[in-house]
């Protein structure tokens, strides 16, 4: 009889063990643009689908909100923590917090600068170097070399604009015939975009011959600009972008942007992977990017159909 109810509770307990659902606390940086948009829905519904019970904190667009949602984390104890972090550096005492309460920590999206590789267990994003490389190349490509730049920067401080700016600007370093004119950040808003390129439209006239903004919704904001003042973008002006929204790809199809370069948000289903492998002791690959595609005129029309975002 003992051995009997001995092995009704393994049972129960195993059962319970099996049922219990992972928490996941998500510190997202905000809701800035339509990408990331795309991929708050993408970490919310793959939750949903693994019935992972997801508290989710929306950054809106501030380090210290980010802060103080993952040490909120921490209290409620969680089984693990991801972080789409808005900037690169600031963030070894939070992690060291989480570290030191057991709890595994997903770096998402954005990469940060630790000097204690410990501190989280991977990365899982785009490639933001390559993106900024994809673009100049294809630049290159487009213009034979010759050209005036005005660059729309995303979030100062942020992986994607320090990472975009750099590999953009060394590709296009080794061709003469373009300069970068000026550089200013729209903060990866499609607000931003416009009032940055209305103030530039001022500051150099119709005297630049290329756009490059950090994500498309900055570069529709630019779009509106460089159209209200009287330039045909894809004639007057060459506009090129990152990210791939559907919106932009629609407006390469339309010739208005000429190139966007991908960097895709639907990655929700490979962090919810890590997380399981990550919460079972298991060792993953530290930095796991994602693919990404580039969009013009030969190939954006035949993909709208099935663009998810
Ligand atoms: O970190 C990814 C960048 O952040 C995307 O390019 C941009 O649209 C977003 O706001």
């Amino acid at each position: 009889m003992r051995s009997l109810v001995t092995l009704l509770l393994v049972l129960a307990a195993a059962g319970a063990l099996v049922a219990k659902p992972l928490t996941v606390g998500f510190a997202q940086t905000g809701a800035e643009s339509a990408w990331r948009t795309a991929n708050t829905t993408s970490m919310k519904a793959e939750a949903e689908r693994r019935g992972i019970v997801l508290k989710f904190a929306d950054g809106q667009g501030r380090q210290e909100n980010q802060i103080r949602a993952v040490h909120s984390f921490i209290a409620q104890g969680v089984d693990a923590i991801v972080i789409a972090p808005i900037v690169e550096t600031g963030w070894e005492p939070v992690l060291r917090a989480a570290k030191q309460a057991g709890i595994p920590v997903i770096i998402t999206d954005r990469t940060i600068k630790v000097s204690d590789d410990s501190l989280y267990a991977c990365f899982v994003g785009s490639d933001f170097l390559q993106e900024g490389r994809m673009a100049a190349e294809w630049l290159v490509r487009r213009t034979g070399g010759k050209g005036r730049i005005l660059e729309l920067q995303g979030t100062p401080g942020s992986a994607p604009a320090n990472d975009r700016r750099k590999a953009f600007a060394e590709v296009i370093a080794q061709h003469p015939g373009l300069t970068i004119l000026d550089s200013q950040s729209g903060d990866f808003r499609r607000s931003g975009g416009k009032e940055v390129m209305e103030a530039l439209l001022k500051k150099h006239g119709h005297n630049f011959d290329i756009v490059y903004a950090h994500n498309d919704d900055m570069a529709l904001g630019a779009l509106q600009a460089i159209e209200e003042a009287g330039l045909k973008p894809g004639k007057d002006v060459i506009v090129l972008s990152i990210d791939a929204i559907r919106e932009a790809i629609q407006a390469v199809a339309d010739g208005r942007i000429s190139c966007t370069v991908e960097c895709n948000p639907l990655f929700g289903p490979k962090v919810y992977d890590l997380v399981a492998k990550v919460v079972a002791g298991q060792k993953v690959a530290r930095m796991q990017y994602n693919r990404d595609e580039l969009f013009d005129s030969t190939n954006a029309a035949a993909v709208l159909p099935s663009r998810q975002y």
